[in-house]
């Protein structure tokens, strides 16, 4: 509604004859309008989509959780709480290799996105390296990964200081 009517007087301006700046200001102010308008809309914001995941723990225990389409393993394992000791200590920037986990080869071969050569060379420095192994920093879920089963390493290695 807002978006119509200001649509109404940006053309009402255009046919009275605004000069060009007063033209240009009532655009630039009817852009801050709609924004504001955007922004303070009562309407629900949709939900992320969701899929399950589970982390299968150092100590043989389990941990499901519901994992936003769209988000990274680290952002998962944080929001959710997950413990496991010394994981993502560098915060997603690719300098530690502590959030190294290991996939199922199903799993694995559903990952969109293939690691970088920055990424290759932290896997190289993780604890246990295997060949399903990734850093879940990088893993950003899709919805065709859902039931998806991580495994956390028994260890852990942070390359920016040796084993912890
Ligand atoms: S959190 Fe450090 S490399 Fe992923």
């Amino acid at each position: 509604m807002a978006f119509r009517l200001l649509s109404r007087i940006l053309r009402a301006s255009q046919k009275s004859g605004l000069s060009v700046s007063s033209f240009s200001k009532l655009r630039v102010s009817s852009h801050y309008l709609m924004n504001a308008c955007r922004l303070s809309s009562s309407a629900p914001k949709p939900q992320k989509e969701t899929i399950n995941v589970t982390f299968l723990l150092r100590d043989g225990e389990k941990q499901e959780v519901q994992a936003k389409v769209g988000d990274n393993l680290l952002d998962i394992i944080i929001e959710h709480d997950v413990d496991i000791d010394g994981f993502g200590a560098c915060e997603g920037t690719l300098a530690c290799s502590t959030c190294h986990l290991i996939f199922k080869q199903s799993d694995f071969d559903k990952i969109p996105d293939k690691p970088t050569d920055e990424e290759l060379d932290m896997l190289d420095l993780a604890y246990g390296l295997t060949d399903t192994s990734r850093l879940g920093c990088q893993v950003v879920l899709t919805k065709d990964m859902d039931g998806l089963e991580v495994t956390v390493p028994t260890g852990v290695a942070d390359a920016r200081g040796g084993p912890l």
